[in-house]
């Protein structure tokens, strides 16, 4: 079903008022339902977002015979004990990229795998060449047939391995911890990502049993075995970058917004971004404020250059954002994307909508600023760019539309129901 949501914009006016929450994350909870698969023990998960992914996954456990059932609003229990085959399935894995990463405890616990190749993004081409070599290098035979892959393992069982990842990959960081918990002997991976993603799925496998030192460093050492913990139920975290784009929505609209249930060491690089521009912030344990902003205006706040960077550094995922903000604000920022080669195609929107951007080339864009934007309809290109897009309609003069929804949808839970609490005037229409 094709869903929009059409935006009344604010013209630059900043009257947002009062406390949006922030659910849990998207790219914590899909590593989280993988490692299930890692286990025969039953495991309960909460705040677990509502969300388009995460139905997605739900669909794949189905073919794979695992039991997924919601046992509350945020809450699922998972039972894999019944699970029979290694077999992803294709129409529902080759839409969606993080598909992948239930291939590593595939292939751990049955000792066979197999997957489409994941299509193209518009973000960029992103390869799968680190997984594959991974896998062999811990023992898996690898076949090719028909855009799939197959993964075998003779004996049913992966070795350990020395991992150095010439490009610092989150999910396949993740994937290898999770294949090495189960391998025999010890992993170890060097330049490892150091997302708090990483960090938290680590922590889940621990309670499930698993041997892992260094998670949240470049390098983790994993001794592998077999999982014999009792998992008690374990909590998503919040997802911060849903916390990143409320926070960056409330500098650019907000009077006085409290963004809750959230983690702010986990965005630390954008708070002092923002407070080095002149918004004012407080931040708690378990929320930031954004306040007083109202009378503050975007205008005589400052632009910065901003680079994207593995975390803890600037994250590529509120690259789209961040720009939204420096079309708002004072003087010339250079955006500098160092991720993704196709990350930044959106600005092109932006520009439509009234931004002064230039676009360097694909991984960098001048923008100046301020400038008005004007409402427009625009095509959801991405998750985040997506969320940009309502952001930029927020703040602009005008009514815009917003198409492609469901891009929105497969990582924000509800999103136009959060933003309609804190005064927002956007409707979801079939
Ligand atoms: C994760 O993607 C996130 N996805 C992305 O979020 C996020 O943008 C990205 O990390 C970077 O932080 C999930 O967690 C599900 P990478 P991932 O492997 O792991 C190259 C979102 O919007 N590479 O860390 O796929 C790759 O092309 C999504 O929620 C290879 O060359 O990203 C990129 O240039 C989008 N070969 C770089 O590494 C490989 O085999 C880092 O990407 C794998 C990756």
């Amino acid at each position: 079903m094709k869903e929009r949501f059409l935006v009344k914009g604010l013209a630059g006016k900043k009257t947002l008022k009062g406390v949006i929450p922030v659910f849990g994350g998207k790219n914590a909870v899909l590593p989280l339902l993988a490692a299930t698969l890692l286990t025969k023990a039953p495991i309960e998960l909460y705040n677990v977002p509502d969300i388009e992914d995460v139905k997605r996954v739900g669909e794949l456990f189905e073919h794979l015979g695992v039991s997924f059932g919601r046992v509350a609003k945020d809450r699922y229990s998972i039972n894999t004990s019944g699970i029979s085959n290694g077999e992803l399935n294709h129409e529902i894995a080759k839409r969606f990229r993080a598909s992948i990463v239930l291939a590593g405890p595939l292939l751990a616990r049955l000792g066979q795998a197999s997957f489409p190749h994941p299509g193209g993004d518009v973000i960029g081409e992103r390869p799968i060449d680190i997984f594959l070599e991974g896998f062999q290098r811990m023992g898996a035979t690898l076949t090719e047939r028909d855009g799939s892959y197959h993964l075998e393992v003779k004996k049913k069982k992966l070795q350990g391995m020395e991992y150095f990842f010439k490009l610092v990959s989150v999910t396949a960081t993740e994937t290898f911890m999770m294949a090495a918990t189960l391998a025999q002997g010890k992993t170890v991976l060097k330049n490892a990502a150091m997302e708090p993603e990483i960090t938290s799925l680590a922590e889940f496998l621990t309670s499930l049993g698993a041997k892992i030192v260094g998670a949240g460093t470049p390098v983790i050492t994993i001794e592998g075995g077999t999982l014999t913990g009792t998992p008690k139920s374990f909590m998503v975290p919040p997802d911060r970058l849903e916390t990143g784009s409320f926070l960056i929505l409330a500098a650019l609209a907000g009077d006085t917004i409290e963004i809750t249930n959230c983690n702010p060491g986990e965005v630390e690089v954008l708070i002092e971004m923002l407070r080095r521009s002149g918004v004012s912030l407080t931040v708690k344990k378990n929320s930031i404020i954004v306040k007083g902003n109202g009378k503050v205006k975007n205008s005589s706040l400052s632009g910065m250059n901003v680079r994207t960077h593995e975390y803890p550094g600037f994250p590529t995922d509120l690259q789209a954002p961040m720009t939204v903000y420096l079309t708002q604000v004072k003087g010339e920022s250079l955006v500098f994307e160092t991720v993704f080669e196709g990350r930044l195609n959106y600005v092109h929107d932006l520009v439509r909508m009234g931004a002064d951007i230039s676009m360097w080339n694909p991984h960098q864009v001048m923008v100046r600023g301020p400038k008005v934007l004007v409402g427009r309809e625009l095509e959801s290109p991405d998750i985040r760019a997506g969320l940009a897009f309502v952001i930029a309609a927020i703040v602009a003069k005008g009514d815009s539309v917003i198409n492609n929804v469901y891009h929105i949808d497969r990582g924000y839970e509800e999103v136009e129901k959060r933003l309609r609490a804190i005064g927002v005037d956007i409707e979801r229409v079939k």
